[in-house]
């Protein structure tokens, strides 16, 4: 046979690794972290294998675990003591995520991300200041500019506990310049404002849902989050939120929307992250318990792809399981 281009020569022990496009590193990896102000021991997440809530004075003990697997950052999010309309425990200066970062901050090398949102904290589960005619009228659900002003006091609440990074989640328009302003005007003009920019209105968050007690009372949030068939729209939420100052940008989820996370890759130059969310982490948990899959190796398969797609790191609930055989 006289063909001249053979790929396999290079699919050898010894080459392949050598000139392997994409590698994951621990230091790419997010691990979510859930606090919960109700209980006094870890309560493990059913819908997620693997995962816990836990009490205030059980995260710096937890951080530590997962600083040892070689991953350095977290995702901070709490279900506080008591919910209300407005979610007036999100931005309580001895609210849960308030007192845990306190703690981690000064305790571990942990870098600390905090989310940024309301549904964990009002007793209706949306991510924002109710709209009059809800829950009549379910449409729509939320108010955007009234729920600005919580998000910076939220944020700035954060910062004050010793957060090393802020990340609003809520998908109200114009989020990130309020967040700055509120952050510059509290004298914190060098804490980072990791935007989850786009951000679809996906089933697959279900088990998320579960785990930090934020389900919607009623309706939906499909007037805040965005419709899985727009792709166009992924940039401009990335346009939007980068004019208004933030540092680096969350596509969510990550494996049903790669080709988004491409484009915003190919669109920004500021950081990627994808998040790879609970949904994904499920149906891998589910299909290996089955029997039916791998699980570490379909695991790692979906990292590398996620960054394959552009993702300069990855939040995902697989970081401490990953990161152990990337050592
Ligand atoms: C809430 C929030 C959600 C997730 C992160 N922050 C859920 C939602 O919007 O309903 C999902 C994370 C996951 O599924 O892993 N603002
Ligand atoms: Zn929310």
């Amino acid at each position: 046979m006289d063909l001249v281009d053979r790929p396999r020569r290079l699919r050898i022990d010894g080459i392949s690794e050598m000139v392997r496009e994409t590698s994951l590193s621990a230091t790419d990896l997010i691990a979510p972290v859930f606090v919960d102000a109700t209980i006094d021991e870890r309560v493990p997440i059913e819908s997620m294998p693997g995962h816990e809530r836990l009490p205030v004075d059980h995260t710096v003990d937890r951080v530590e675990e997962i600083l040892d697997t070689g991953v350095e950052s977290i995702l901070l999010f709490g279900v506080p003591a008591k919910k209300d309309e407005v979610g007036s425990r999100a931005d309580a200066t001895d609210g849960v995520v308030q007192e845990a970062t306190r703690a981690i901050s000064s305790e571990t090398s942990a870098t600390v991300i905090t989310d940024v949102c309301l549904c964990e904290y009002t007793d209706h589960g949306h991510c924002g200041v109710l709209e009059e005619s809800a829950p009549e009228q379910t449409t729509l659900t939320v108010q955007n500019d009234p729920t600005l002003d919580r998000l910076a006091d939220i944020a700035v609440s954060h910062a004050e506990a010793g957060a090393d990074v802020v990340a609003p989640s809520s998908m109200t328009d114009g989020m990130v310049g309020a967040i700055r302003a509120g952050l510059d005007d509290a004298g914190f003009n060098d804490i980072p404002i990791l935007s989850y920019a786009v951000k679809y209105e996906s089933a697959f968050y279900g088990p998320f849902r579960d785990a930090a007690d934020g389900a919607p009372a009623f309706g939906d949030r499909r007037h805040y989050q965005m419709d899985p068939g727009n792709r166009r729209e992924a940039i401009r939420e990335v346009d939007q939120d980068v004019e208004q100052g933030a540092d680096f940008l969350i596509v969510k989820p990550a494996l049903p929307y790669l080709d988004i996370v491409r484009d915003v890759r190919e669109h920004s130059t500021l950081p990627v992250i994808a998040y790879n969310v609970s949904g994904e982490y499920a149906m891998i948990q589910a299909a290996a318990e089955k029997g039916w899959l791998d699980l570490e190796a379909a695991a790692m398969e979906s990292l590398l792809s996620i960054e394959r797609a552009g993702a300069d790191a990855i939040v995902t609930y697989f970081a401490e399981q990953i990161a152990e055989r990337l050592d």
